[in-house]
């Protein structure tokens, strides 16, 4: 019998760029949703409460009544002239900087730039720096163009600003450095003040783009900001935003903002993805933000999440063993442990037997490194939950 793709599989046809180890990723976080009645800490998903199910069912509503034509029918490839001029009001508002006409683009969620970035900018072998430990979605994204990416340590204080400017003297040459400066994921910490600007001058000297992703900058949980790389460095900042987290997943929708040139490149590589993202989301999103509604879910979301953090924190405490640590956020989603001597691979698939969902921290870094680390997301378990799953974490240990 002939061998053919049929009979032995596809894989011989698979694009050499798919064969990176781009593993199980993101879809087996997501897979652990279906477990039922687990007390998940895995996902980083926005807590559904927070969903404005009956703004948008009025909005909707609106559209369908008042004629509305555009966010029925196809988009600018950049986004809609309302929509972007909404995005560009928040940015000045919340950032103290107005992008230009030519700086701004939506994207379908924060993931589709990152994308965009890499098909624009990353040949094969490019070196891309991130932060050790970083967002998984970027490392399967980065490596999906067969970049060499290289971790550079965080602490409580965010990427190790000094450490990454040793080894640029010492020859290190990457062409993006991608970065969350505030309430990072998995670690839970921000980017201190006084290494941002520093940050921004060493793209400047060694000739780097900065990739800034903000997921959970407007999720702090006290009035405290610092000010966005974007703001200080505009000639060397792309900056990645989502609307997942401060308006809903459901609606893809995130913002690049970032040099004209480089804007204009993503709007070309955009129109071979998905040539313009949602126009019913970007209209959503225009009108709730106009409106104030965007203000207002935010203002309780940041009390829920505080509420959760500061109850996952407190159990924390109660629960683990001597030795073990953990970061303490001041936003976003997520803390980070370190329990010094474990193996948190398996650790996670014990801890699924007993019903909990954790994420290995190995999987948030590029090289194999963290396994003594996990990440723990309080923002999607109901708050009576968080001590029991926390207590059961601690009696495994
Ligand atoms: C740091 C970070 N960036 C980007 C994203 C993806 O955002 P989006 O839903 O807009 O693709 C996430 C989602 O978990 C994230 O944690």
């Amino acid at each position: 019998m002939t061998v053919t793709p049929a009979t032995a599989g596809w894989e011989a046809l698979a694009a050499a760029r798919t064969r990176g180890d781009v593993g199980e990723g993101i879809a087996s976080v997501l897979a652990l949703l279906g477990v039922p009645d687990l007390i998940s800490f895995a996902g980083g998903f926005p807590d559904p409460e927070t969903f404005p199910r009956e703004r948008i069912a009025a909005l909707l509503q609106e559209f369908a009544a008042g004629g509305e034509l555009r966010a029925f029918q196809y988009a600018p490839t950049r986004g809609l002239a309302g929509p972007l001029d909404a995005f560009a009001d928040r940015l000045e508002r919340l950032q103290g900087r107005r992008p230009a006409d030519d700086e701004l683009l939506i994207t379908s969620g924060a993931i589709e730039a990152l994308e965009l970035i890499g098909k624009s900018y990353l040949d094969p072998g490019d070196v891309v720096v991130v932060e050790g430990p970083t967002y998984l979605g970027a490392i399967q994204a980065f490596r999906s163009f067969e970049a060499s990416l290289v971790a550079v340590a965080l602490d409580e204080h965010g990427l190790e600003v000094d450490e990454l400017e040793r080894q640029l003297a010492a020859g290190l040459r990457p062409k993006l450095l991608y970065t969350i400066p505030d309430h990072q994921n998995p670690a839970g910490v921000s980017l201190a003040a006084e290494r941002r600007a520093p940050l921004v001058e060493l793209a400047r000297r060694h000739g780097f783009l900065i990739v800034e992703d903000v997921a959970y900058r407007e999720l702090g949980f006290t009035e405290e900001t610092l000010p966005s790389l974007w703001s200080l460095g505009p000639d060397v900042v792309v900056q990645t935003g989502t609307t997942s987290k401060t308006f809903c997943p459901g609606v893809r929708l995130g913002w690049a903002v970032g040099p004209a040139e480089i804007s204009a490149r993503l709007v070309a590589a955009k129109q071979l993805t998905d040539q313009c993202a949602g126009a019913l989301g970007q209209r959503l999103f225009e009108e709730s933000s106009r409106r104030g509604w965007i203000d207002e879910q935010l203002t309780r979301s940041r009390a829920l999440y505080r509420r959760k953090g500061e109850r996952m924190l407190a159990a924390l405490e109660r629960s683990l063993p001597l030795g073990a640590r953990w970061t303490t956020p001041r936003g976003g989603f997520f803390s980070w442990l370190t329990l010094p001597g474990a193996n948190s691979i398996e650790l996670a698939s014990r801890a699924v037997e007993q019903g909990v969902g954790i994420v290995p921290g190995t999987l948030f870094f590029p090289d194999g490194r963290g396994a003594d680390t996990v990440r723990l997301s309080f923002s999607l378990v109901d708050d009576a939950r968080i001590d029991e799953g926390i207590a059961k974490l601690g009696a495994l240990l």
